[in-house]
């Protein structure tokens, strides 16, 4: 008896765990999903009638008119917040809760707060919904004497010193939803046209650009070697030989562009160059597609289709912030972007180039002459001044280019191609790719470069070469363009610039 007693025990523990306790913890799953706070964004698309919500975020403004309270709240889901209005003479409220009185009078701007009322139709103008409040938690306080945001206007130099808050103003919480919504808008424009996504390495022994601008990755003891005055025995590091950082995901890029046939890759890559002005950032995140059985001028045309279709993505998905750019940081960006969406753009030939600003030299500080590098007020005055639009300009000299682009038959020039947009310069940077084993060998000698640290590069015009293409847009650039903020340390959470590695 005792025995099937137990057994029966047994029996029911096992269904319990075998079958009810999964069942529980699905339920538990679904049930945690649907009590998510619905987000202010969701908030305000709903229709204006009385059902009861709780909206949590934090305090942007407290205002007070007689028996009516305002409190704006913000939750960061987008560029609006929703107005809680708090009224002490309304029928509903009539028994206004002491405690509601008592949060009412900490709240502060920068408090985190849970606000429980009615979506009702907003008799103000401006916003369409309000919330009638009834309940109110104050969540966590923001001492107005120490909280750094306050309701004035702060400079971009201060909030930069603030990084860690930053988002929680109109300009960073734009930026980042910006940010946001064309990270994915990237990824949506290569599925769609048949890239695949290659995760290329940050850790690299070679150097993708050839300019030797990489910061060293060691976990070999600096210090020691300081003293001890010996040279460093790479050998002994971790990788067994000196490594990097990478500059970019290029070379690993055309590797499988030569399988995969058209790929791309979107992360950060980094760049030692002692350049600190408001385009250059140490640490940036870059995408590189690259097409196998392309030549320039489908790279030119990927390029164009691709910034018209992000200027496209962000007028119409992120219109409420791109309308704060538009209202506070550059007048007319809205217009400017489209009407580069309905115009061609511009090409022209690096000598072509330099004969036009040779023609204006008088306009620049760095006069311009076949040969050098275009200087960014080159690069402003060609698409500002000559295109009024963005232009590419293609096959520049090869002693200013990357190792790996294609040399023309003058065998002075390369088919690279920079694409330039009024106000910023370079956004993307491209070339057709050096198929031929045999040339691509010689440029590496003619540069000093070793040939076996090449091999595996080599390989791929050794073994079914093909023409290939690609090119590289700096994210940040990119965002620079669509918001118009001039700064590029603004359009990254945490920059990393030359003596800056804060946060
Ligand atoms: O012109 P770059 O150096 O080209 C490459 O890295 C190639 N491997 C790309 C390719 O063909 N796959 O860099 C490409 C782009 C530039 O046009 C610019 O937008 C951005 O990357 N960029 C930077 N952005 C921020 N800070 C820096 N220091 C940058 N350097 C380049
Ligand atoms: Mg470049």
């Amino acid at each position: 008896m005792e025995i099937r007693i137990a057994t029966a025990c047994y029996l029911l523990i096992s269904v319990f765990f075998c079958c009810f306790l999964p069942i529980v913890i699905l339920v538990f799953i679904r049930y945690y999903k649907i009590m998510l706070t619905p987000l202010i964004k969701e908030i305000l698309n709903l229709p204006a009638e009385s059902q009861d919500l709780i909206v949590k975020g934090w305090v942007r403004t407290k205002r007070e008119l007689k028996n009516l309270i305002f409190v704006e709240v913000n939750d960061g889901s987008s560029f609006n917040g929703i107005q809680c209005t708090f009224d002490r003479g309304s029928v509903d409220n009539l028994r206004f809760n002491p405690s509601i009185e008592a949060n009412l009078s900490a709240l502060s701007t920068g408090c985190s707060v849970a606000v429980k009322g009615r979506l009702v139709p907003s008799p103000a103008s401006g916003q369409a919904v309000e919330i009638a409040a009834s309940g109110l938690e104050l969540i966590g306080e923001a001492p107005a004497e120490t909280y750094p945001l306050q309701k004035k206007r702060h400079s971009l130099e201060f909030l930069r010193e603030i990084a860690h808050l930053r988002a929680r103003t109109n300009t960073f919480g734009a930026v980042a939803r910006i940010r946001n919504r064309l990270a994915f808008g990237i990824h949506q424009f290569f599925q769609d046209r048949g890239f695949q996504y290659v995760h290329t390495p940050i850790i690299t022994a070679n150097d993708a650009e050839g300019a030797g601008a990489m910061f060293q990755v060691t976990t070999l003891d600096l210090e020691g070697l300081a003293k001890s005055g010996k040279a460093p025995d790479y050998h002994k590091d971790f990788f067994g030989k000196r490594s990097c950082l990478t500059v970019s995901g290029q070379l690993e890029a055309e590797t499988y562009a030569a399988a995969l046939s058209r790929v791309y890759t979107f992360g950060p890559t980094f760049r030692a160059e002692n350049s600190n002005t408001t385009r250059h950032l140490a640490e940036f995140w870059m995408i590189e597609p690259e097409i196998a059985f392309a030549a320039l001028e489908d790279n030119m045309g990927l390029a164009e289709e691709f910034l018209k279709f992000l200027f496209a993505l962000v007028l119409k998905d992120c219109a409420e912030d791109i309308a704060f750019f538009d209202a506070h940081i550059e007048k007319g960006i809205i217009s400017t972007l489209q009407s580069v969406l309905d115009a061609c753009f511009t090409h022209i030939s690096y000598t072509d180039a330099i004969k036009a600003l040779e023609k204006n030299a008088s306009a620049f500080e760095f006069k311009p002459f076949w040969g050098c590098d275009l200087q960014s007020e080159h690069e402003r005055f060609l698409t500002e001044k000559i295109a009024g639009g963005p232009v590419i300009v293609t096959d520049y000299p090869k002693e200013i280019k990357a190792f790996y682009m294609k040399l023309n038959q003058d065998e002075k020039t390369v088919r690279a191609m920079d694409v330039l947009v009024p106000r910023l310069g370079e956004i993307i940077g491209g070339s057709q790719r050096e198929e031929n084993v045999g040339v691509l060998e010689k440029r590496l000698l003619e540069l000093d470069m070793k040939l076996e640290d090449y091999a595996w590069y080599l390989d791929l015009r050794r073994y079914g070469t093909v023409p290939h293409s690609g090119f590289g847009m700096g994210f940040e650039r990119l965002l620079q363009y669509v918001t118009g903020m001039t700064n590029i340390r603004d359009v990254i959470p945490y920059p990393r610039t030359v003596g800056q590695a804060e946060f």
